[in-house]
């Protein structure tokens, strides 16, 4: 049988794209049957600054993509997100102690309501890590084993409720309904991450334009998250101002001549530009600061949540960002780990435009839009399963509010 149509809009800082695709029965494999694309605009460090900008755009997207009316998945970054680790206990009253869906999704809602939240923050994720058994560990599906006692240890992702209903609002402005809520590197994860990736422990790196998103897997499961508001857009304004030129002169300039290995620039190399020459190496030197920025965030957000040792799969490196020349090179020297770049794979039929990083995110979404958002953690095999547990709730907040 035909897999339904689902469909996903990542509302990126420097793009908008609106996506609809099959998801195959096994849920490792997708198929694009549209895409549409809109420069982002009315948005900043994924946040909406602008909310009739945004919904311009997002129609644009939505329109070139054929996606009006339809009920959408969306992606969701920006510095207002945390994220932490939490386990919750309840006891199983059920009949013959076997644990049931219902007992499960229980202890997912039970996770929603932690207390650590501050007022204005909602949750948007409660990614199931792993249950302990009556005092038994390791257990990754619950459902169908007999226990009294059921701890849960799950990945909590929560985002400030009036950044959250910004962008929701301006995505629903350009005619669609909003279905869930996907935090953006989990979306990229799904595109470019394979179950052995998570299965060995990788770190999953994002470098947008305005934002750098992390999420870090171990054994199928997720084992943190976070945002670092800086991306490719910070390369670009840095190089207009060191160079004292147009933002749209450093862009193009970036994308053809940019590296962040500055040690590899010969120091009186001069590239060509709009009838000037500009310093080969003085540009990478910028570039390679921006960069260094980035990745040191990136290992002591690794270290302070003590998963850098956790990472033999070394370092998955995608969004526009990743392309810049040398950043899986000079990832390898700050992380410590191995690195690469990665475009999403497992894509049937003959859609070449989203082989590219800057469509993980686009691409990933289609993953959570063919997931039952009732569902609990089921599936056979590693990772997709393990985020397949989410449950989202966001939605009926932001219609009672
Ligand atoms: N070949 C390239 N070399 C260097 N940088 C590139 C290249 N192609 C794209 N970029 C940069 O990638 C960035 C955009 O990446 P991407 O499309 O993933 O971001 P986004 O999804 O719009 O933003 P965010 O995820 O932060 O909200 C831009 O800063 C752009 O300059
Ligand atoms: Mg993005």
């Amino acid at each position: 049988m035909a897999q339904p149509l689902v469909y996903g809009i990542d509302v990126g800082t420097t793009k908008i794209v609106a996506i609809a695709g099959r998801v195959n029965a096994r849920r490792d494999a997708v198929e694009v049957v549209s895409i549409g694309e809109a420069p982002s605009r009315g948005l900043k460090r994924g946040v909406v600054v602008d909310r009739e900008a945004a919904a311009d755009s997002v129609a644009e997207a939505v329109e070139a993509c054929g996606l009006r009316g339809q009920r959408v998945s969306v992606g969701i970054a920006g510095s207002h997100i945390s994220s932490f680790n939490t386990e919750v206990t309840l006891l199983n009253r059920g009949r013959n102690l076997t644990i049931t869906e219902r007992f499960a999704r229980k202890l997912e809602q039970e996770a929603r309501e932690v207390e650590d939240l501050q007022e204005d923050e909602r949750v948007i994720h409660v990614v199931p890590r792993g249950y302990v058994l009556d005092g038994a560990e390791g257990v990754k599906r619950p459902v169908g084993l007999a226990a009294r006692k059921v701890t849960m240890r799950a990945h909590v992702v929560s985002g400030a409720v009036s950044s959250i209903q910004n962008l929701l609002r301006a995505v629903e402005d350009a005619g669609v309904t909003v279905g869930r809520v996907v935090l953006e590197p989990l979306a990229s994860a799904e595109a470019c991450l394979t179950a052995s990736d998570r299965d060995n422990g990788v770190v999953l790196l994002d470098v947008g334009g305005g934002t750098t998103d992390i999420a870090t897997f171990l054994k199928g499961a997720l084992t943190h998250t976070a945002v670092i508001p800086i991306g490719g857009e910070s390369f670009t304004s840095d190089l207009s101002y060191g160079l004292k030129i147009p933002h749209a002169d450093a862009e193009a300039l970036k994308i053809k001549y940019g590296t962040v290995l500055s040690g590899a620039v010969d120091s009186v190399a001069a590239v060509p530009f709009g009838g000037t020459h500009y310093n080969a190496s003085f540009m990478s030197q910028i570039l390679e600061y921006r960069a260094r920025e980035i990745l040191d965030y990136t290992r002591e957000s690794l270290n302070e949540a003590r998963v850098r040792d956790q990472a033999p799969g070394g370092a998955v490196l995608t969004g526009g960002g990743s392309l810049l020349d040398g950043m899986p090179e000079l990832a390898e020297t700050v992380l410590g780990m191995r690195a690469r770049t990665a475009a999403p794979t497992r894509i049937k039929g003959n859609n070449k435009p989203v082989l590219k990083p800057q469509y993980a995110t686009a691409v990933g979404l289609l993953y959570f839009g063919a997931k039952n958002g009732h569902s609990g953690p089921k599936g056979k095999g590693g990772g997709a399963s393990s985020i397949s547990g989410i449950v989202s709730a966001v939605r009926s907040w932001f219609r009672g509010g």
